[in-house]
């Protein structure tokens, strides 16, 4: 039998996201699998820790999936893979510039076409408006979305509110002055990935990418929070009108957008500690009468693969 093969694709700054795809790929790799890692270098890399600007000025490109040149890919393109893992962050309610710039470009699809794909996030909580463009992005590249990982800092949403601006623009992930938890996703939650990597092996032994159903249920591969899904609609709002606003001014970089970039860091703080607790003070008041939307919503975000974790434990442990 031929060996089979796996080609994970992702793009991280701090190494986080690297982890995480690592933690599952190692756990795929053996004599029948074989897996290739295509790291993402983008033309003109982005800095990081970010200067404040330039962080604020790659949010109306991001969200309008209007991304920068990259360097050519270290695969072959012309290679047939048995699955795809694309591994992304988030950046402003979409996929991070790099990951939407293969996903977009002729090489990306190139290889996507008719492939089976899961997607894996690292991010700070918001990620949903992000997959539905992903997913629009992967149907356009003829491929099939069979599962959905997101891995998510598990701070409170107020202190990684802080915490992760902090360690973008500083560099610093520990929490300020010891009082809040560090920024990121847990080491622990990054090494129980693993688990993923092991279903997703013994499932390529059984064929059972090949039948286009979801590979990782029952391993608690998301959990969508419920209280930040209006909170992510209201911004993706937001973002559409100050991202139109400011493409109308100029183009990524553009002096003359610093201005409005400034504006728009002032609404974006003020709406963010005003609209997001408001918001989670209104639902708490209404849930009798939400209650059963926000579970549709819940099992439609959570879609392909689940926040259920009953075989959890079959796949813990080598
Ligand atoms: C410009 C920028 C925007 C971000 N926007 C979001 C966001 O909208 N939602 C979110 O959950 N995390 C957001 N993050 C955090 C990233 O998703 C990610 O966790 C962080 O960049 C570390 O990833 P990496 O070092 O593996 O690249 C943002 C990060 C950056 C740099």
């Amino acid at each position: 039998m031929r060996p089979k093969k796996v080609l994970v694709v992702y793009y991280s700054q701090t190494g986080q996201l690297t982890s995480v795809v690592k933690s599952i790929s190692q756990a795929i790799a053996s004599e029948s699998i074989q897996v290739t890692h295509e790291a993402l270098r983008p033309r003109t890399d982005y800095p990081f820790p970010w200067p404040t600007l330039e962080f604020l000025d790659v949010f109306p490109e991001s969200v309008y999936l209007d991304p920068p040149p990259l360097k050519p890919l270290q695969v072959d393109v012309n290679a047939s893979f048995d699955l795809i893992i694309v591994g992304y962050t988030v950046w402003y309610l979409s996929p991070s510039l790099p990951i939407t710039a293969f996903l977009k470009s002729p090489e990306g699809k190139q290889l996507l076409a008719n492939k089976p794909v899961i997607t894996v996030i690292a991010c700070r909580n918001m990620w949903l408006m992000a997959q539905e463009k992903v997913k629009g992005l992967l149907a356009r590249a003829g491929a099939r979305l069979l599962d959905n990982i997101a891995l998510v800092d598990a701070g409170p949403s107020l202190a990684t509110f802080i915490t992760t601006p902090r360690w973008m623009l500083t560099g610093k992930k520990g929490g300020p002055g010891g009082m809040l938890p560090p920024a990121g996703v847990a080491e622990e939650d990054i090494k129980r990935a693993a688990r993923f990597g092991r279903a997703i092996k013994l499932a390529l032994q059984q064929d059972l990418e090949q039948q286009g159903q979801p590979l990782l249920k029952g391993l608690k591969a998301v959990e969508v929070n419920t209280n930040l899904i209006a909170s992510e609609k209201i911004g993706q709002r937001s973002f559409a009108m100050w991202g139109k606003l400011l493409r109308k001014i100029g183009r990524a970089g553009d002096p003359k957008r610093k201005p409005v970039l400034i504006l728009y860091m002032i609404f974006l703080i003020v709406a963010i500690v005003t609209v997001v607790p408001l918001n989670m003070l209104i639902k708490t008041v209404l849930s009798p009468l939400t209650r059963n939307r926000l579970r549709r919503q819940k099992d439609f975000f959570e879609r392909p693969s689940g926040s259920q974790s009953q075989r959890m434990q079959e796949f813990m442990h080598d």
